[in-house]
């Protein structure tokens, strides 16, 4: 079969990563998080001290960011920013970087070139959208707001990070909301994709959904390809 590409689009803190991962090792797929990608973006800004509001900062400092990845790895210009790139700074911070026009073009690209004759999983917000229109298979993952502050707190409570209940949830629907509204590749359902409502739903019930429609997918390429004759 020709390479097979799951798009996972969604909010802030919906389960996307979590059975994008999971999913990927299940159909031994290569997994990729494009919003650590974005984070270390905005890491290199954050970490150099360099504003973003301005065009010829952005223009001068972008071939200057170079981003590794490799399995559950995270490098910037050569650093393992693994732990960095998930701290409330960041987080804060990631979607006005998100926002940037030429940010975007560059990490898209590195992203189908990844991707490249591989079978991949990728989880993000325009990737059904933008990235992969074409995608076999394009999932939009939904939760409530407050369900998803409440396993952002977890995920922070983990790394032993303490942040305070009201904080996680304004920072999440600020980020929801910036990333929605922004003219370049925003938080979009794709027309053809499968909403998904996470809540209430345990991971291995969320992981069983969507591996029912990878099942689908699949066999429908396959189905395809062979009538074709590929
Ligand atoms: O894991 P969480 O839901 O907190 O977010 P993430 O996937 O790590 O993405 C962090 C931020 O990167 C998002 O809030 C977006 O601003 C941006 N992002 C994006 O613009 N496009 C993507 N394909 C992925 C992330």
């Amino acid at each position: 079969m020709k390479n097979f590409i799951v798009a996972i689009d969604g909010p802030a803190g919906s389960g996307k990563s979590t059975v994008a991962k999971i999913l990927a090792k299940k159909y031994a797929m290569t997994y990729l998080d494009t919003g650590a990608m974005y984070r270390m973006c905005a890491l290199y800004f954050i970490e150099n001290e360099i504003s973003i509001d301005k065009k010829k900062n952005i223009e001068e400092n972008l071939p200057l960011i170079n981003i590794d990845i490799e399995k559950d790895k995270f490098f910037l210009n050569g650093k393992d920013v693994s732990l960095e790139i998930r701290t409330p700074k960041v987080t804060g911070m990631v979607s006005y970087v998100a926002k940037i026009k030429e940010i975007r073009e560059k990490m898209v690209e590195l992203q189908r070139k990844i991707s490249e004759g591989k079978d991949v999983i990728l989880d993000g917000r325009d990737i059904g959208t933008v990235v992969f229109p074409n995608a076999d298979l394009k999932i939009f993952l939904v939760a409530s707001p407050e369900e998803r502050a409440k396993r952002r707190m977890k995920d922070y409570e983990e790394k032993g990070i303490h942040e305070d209940y009201e904080k996680v949830l304004a920072s999440i629907l600020e980020r929801d909301f910036i990333d929605s509204t922004r003219k370049e590749g925003p938080l979009k359902k794709a027309s053809d994709a499968v909403e998904i409502s996470t809540d209430g739903d345990t991971i291995d019930e969320t992981v069983a959904k969507l591996g029912v429609f990878i099942g689908v997918a699949k066999e429908k390429k396959a189905r395809r390809e062979e009538e074709q004759g590929e």
